[in-house]
Order: structure tokens, then C-alpha cells, then sequence
């Protein structure tokens, strides 16, 4: 299967799916990488990688729409069968969400339905929760509330920081999206 990966920023979980992907055997390539920031240091790893990129700003564009079309277009271009969410900043509206249903996914730092939206490390400690983790679940318009694929725990420790449990759970974020996107790629989950 082929895929394209949708990035604001740093990267780290597509260079862990760029990494996955090496494996002859891991059924889905990464043939495409659009970022919504011209500067985002991902980008740069795609390239690095040989692989297509674009960026796309969406105030350059009259719409969120027109904009979310274009993003499209753009995938489809590189005849992807299956988007990852990975760092990608923004919120998807109706039609780019229903286009690709079924075959679009995210990793959320939290174990959802637990801590949606941002800050999801500051808000945990903040709970005095004991566990935290990250989800990979499919996209769909409630924000971070498609089903779940896979999901990884972590333990809170005494003294962490947001710093210090976003590291934590990075590690497993690096792990799971590969697993849940090979799961996706092979078929063996559907929404
Ligand atoms: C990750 O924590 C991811 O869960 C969240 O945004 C962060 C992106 O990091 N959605 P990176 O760009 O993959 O390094």
C-alpha cells in the first residue's frame, strides 16, 4: 500500500514509519510527504529519504477547502492509498475527512477517549493520573474521537514533567504507528 503522511513540524513519527517501512516485508511504502509549514524539519527527512514532498499554506488559499482539495490532489497524484496524521496541526473539515474515511489515521498522544485536543501531557500530571500513553485511531470529524487501531501505556512517574512524560510516551509513539499502519496496510482492521 501506498501512503502519505501529513506533517506540521519535527517529524520523529515519520522517520519511525520511514524506518518501519525499510523492511521488505512491511506492507506499506511511504511515497509521499506534505507539509502544511514550508519550515518543518520532516520535510527535510522526506527529501533526505528521496521521497516526493510538498508543502501547502492554507492562508495562501481562499478556503479551508480549497485548500484541504489541493491537499488532496496532491495525494492522489501520488496515487496514495492510505494518509497518517503524523504531527499535522490542523483540523480536517468534512469533505477531506469523508474523501478518505477508512483510510486515514492519527497518533494522539493520550490513551483517548481521555485527553483530546493539545497540552495532553501538562493535563494528565496536572490530573495526577498514573498512566498515560498514545492512540492511533482513524479520523473521522470529531476531533480525536475515531475509533481506536492501537493503543500503548506508559507509566507516570514521580517527579515527571510534561517534558519528561512526552519523552516517555514518544518512545511508544515510534512504535505503535508503525504496528497500527501495518495492520491498516494488511487489511486486518477496518472503520
Ligand atoms: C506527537 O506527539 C504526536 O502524537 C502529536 O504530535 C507530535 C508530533 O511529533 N500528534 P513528531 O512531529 O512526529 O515528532
Amino acid at each position: 500500500k501506498k501512503v502519505g503522511v501529513l506533517i506540521s513540524g519535527r517529524g520523529s513519527n515519520l522517520s519511525a514509519l520511514i524506518e518501519a517501512a525499510r523492511d521488505p516485508n512491511y506492507p506499506a511504502d511511504i511515497v509521499g510527504v506534505l507539509s502544511n509549514k514550508a519550515a518543518a524539519p520532516g520535510l527535510a527527512t522526506a527529501a533526505h529519504e528521496g521521497i516526493a514532498t510538498a508543502s501547502l499554506a492554507q492562508s495562501k488559499f481562499p478556503s479551508r477547502e480549497m485548500f484541504e482539495d489541493t491537499m488532496t490532489q496532491v495525494l492522489e497524484s501520488w496515487e496514495v492509498d492510505i494518509v497518517c496524521l503524523a504531527g499535522f496541526m490542523r483540523v480536517l473539515g468534512e469533505d477531506f475527512v469523508s474523501h478518505w474515511q477508512g483510510r486515514l489515521i492519527n497518533i494522539h498522544p493520550s490513551l483517548l477517549p481521555a485527553y483530546r485536543g493539545l497540552d495532553t501531557h501538562a493535563r494528565a500530571l496536572a490530573d495526577g493520573a498514573t498512566e498515560h500513553g498514545c492512540t492511533v485511531h482513524f479520523v473521522t470529524l470529531g476531533l480525536d474521537e475515531g475509533p481506536a487501531i492501537l493503543q500503548a501505556r506508559v507509566p507516570v512517574l514521580a517527579g515527571d514533567t510534561p517534558e519528561t512524560l512526552s519523552a516517555r510516551v514518544l518512545v511508544e509513539e515510534h512504535r505503535l504507528y508503525p504496528q497500527a499502519l501495518a495492520k491498516l496496510a494488511r487489511g486486518e482492521v477496518t472503520i
